[in-house]
Formats: structure tokens, C-alpha cells, sequence
């Protein structure tokens, strides 16, 4: 498959902000970008340390939900294939919570591959952009995303923010990529073994550390109420904490 040529940038001192992610184009290969989707599912537990955000994050918060005798609810925004939904609702599952997770992505293509691999798990999936779901009066306990931020300009990250303010009643978490030299490097090296393959996963995943934040960039243009969190593994969590009002 031919793809484009990465800028030349070694010490990515700079967000890419102007190249395009190949899946993003909506002519792109579908057989590809199946792939990526799917591919997804092997990259994210490995790259994307969800689990010991559930922990200390949302598990506490769905629990309070879950104590008051109602079905605790959760929110993936640009939930692509799927699966960090799919991990959220296995985990509640497994520590008992009764839980509705709802996966919802504009993209058709996400959305149709999502809904067509639910593997068992029963999720709700939606293909709603959060500024919809605000639209509709949607509100839920826990709201999350997964490589979302980096993907949006200046004023839809700020979008996206208000949004997910909107629509969680107990915590949000944007959970992303750590812009940095040695992540690029290791995930080029991670993904030689797919560089020729059919899939968008080692050109748009190196893309998307070249696009992604450092902390003290992301803590500049978040608003109030927003806290900026480094974590190992070159992640940034970016958390807010709701009004515990109206989820349902
Ligand atoms: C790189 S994909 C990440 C997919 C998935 N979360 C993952 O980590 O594998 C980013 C997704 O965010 C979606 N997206 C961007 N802005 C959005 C918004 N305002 N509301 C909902 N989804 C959005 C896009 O459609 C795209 O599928």
C-alpha cells in the first residue's frame, strides 16, 4: 500500500497540526481502514492504560451510581471499533456493577464496523458527535475518550470539552497520547511487523504522536474545571469532575 512520507521533525518539537490521518479521508481504503479498526483492538490495551484508570477513576464513580439501585451508565465519545467500550463494560461486569455503555461515534464507518462487532459484550452504539447528544439531553455517569484529543483543532477540542462537560454527571476523562521522541520510537519499532500490511495502524499511529499534546501545551488551552494529567507510558489524561446531577 502506498502511503505518504512522514515530515521530517526528529526532536517533534511541534504538534503536526496540517497532516491529514489517513482514515479520516472518506475515500480511504475500506479494506484498510477494517484492518486499522480491528487492529485497534491488539494497539489500545497495550499503548492506552485504561485499566488503572478504571480503577481509580471511574470503577468509584459507577459504584455510587450503582449503590443508589439504579443501571450506572457510560459514555465513549469517538469510540472507533469499539473496544475500550467493550473493555469498560467486560470490567464492570466482572466487579459486578450493573452498567450501560454506550459506544457512539459520527463516522458511519466506525459506527457500522463498531455495532458489527459486539462480540457478546451489549453495547448501545450511536453515531452521534457529543454536540448531539448535548443536543438530545443525554447524561451519563462516566464519560470517556480514547485518542480523540489530538485529533482536533483548537476550537473542537474546546467543543468537545463543553460537550463532554454537558453530558457528565460524574467524570470525564480524555484519556490520549503524550507527544515524545521515545514513543514515536518505540511504536515505530512496535509496528515493523504491520509496515506493509494492509492497515492505517503504524502510519496514522505515528502520525498521531507527531499530532499529539505535551502537558503544559494541552493545560494551556483547557478551560477552567479541566485538570491536566501526565501519566507513564506517555499518555495525558485530561479529567473533570461533574455536578453528580441527572444521569440516567
Ligand atoms: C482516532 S479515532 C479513535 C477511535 C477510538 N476511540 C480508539 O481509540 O481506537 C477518533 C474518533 O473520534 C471521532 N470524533 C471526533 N470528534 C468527535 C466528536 N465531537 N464527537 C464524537 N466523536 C468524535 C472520530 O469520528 C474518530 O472516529
Amino acid at each position: 500500500m502506498a502511503v505518504p512520507r512522514l515530515r521530517f521533525d526528529p526532536l517533534l518539537r511541534r504538534r503536526s497540526v496540517d497532516e491529514p490521518e489517513l482514515m479520516d479521508d472518506p475515500a480511504c481504503d475500506p479494506v484498510a481502514l477494517a484492518a486499522t479498526y480491528r487492529l485497534f483492538a491488539v494497539v489500545n490495551p497495550l499503548v492506552a492504560a485504561w485499566r488503572p484508570v478504571y480503577r481509580s477513576r471511574l470503577r468509584p464513580v459507577l459504584r455510587a451510581a450503582a449503590a443508589t439501585g439504579r443501571t450506572a451508565t457510560v459514555l465513549d465519545i469517538g469510540s472507533g471499533g469499539g473496544d475500550v467500550a467493550r473493555a469498560l463494560a467486560r470490567w464492570a461486569n466482572r466487579d459486578g456493577i450493573a452498567v450501560t455503555v454506550t459506544a457512539s461515534d459520527p463516522d458511519p464507518r466506525a459506527h457500522a464496523w463498531a455495532a458489527a462487532h459486539d462480540g457478546g459484550a451489549g453495547l448501545t452504539y450511536r453515531g452521534a458527535a457529543s454536540a448531539e447528544l448535548v443536543a438530545a439531553g443525554e447524561r451519563f455517569d462516566v464519560v470517556v475518550s480514547n485518542h480523540v484529543l489530538h485529533h482536533l483543532s483548537a476550537g473542537e477540542l474546546i467543543a468537545l470539552l463543553t460537550d463532554t462537560t454537558a453530558l457528565a454527571a460524574g467524570v470525564v476523562v480524555h484519556n490520549d497520547l503524550r507527544r515524545s521522541r521515545t514513543a514515536w520510537l518505540l511504536y515505530w519499532v512496535g509496528t515493523l511487523p504491520v509496515a506493509r500490511a494492509r492497515t492505517f495502524l503504524r502510519f496514522d499511529g505515528l502520525l498521531s504522536i507527531r499530532r499529539s499534546y505535551r502537558a503544559d501545551e494541552l493545560a494551556a488551552l483547557v478551560p477552567a474545571g479541566w485538570q491536566v494529567r501526565p501519566q507513564r507510558s506517555f499518555r495525558l489524561l485530561t479529567v473533570r469532575h461533574g455536578d453528580g446531577a441527572g444521569a440516567r
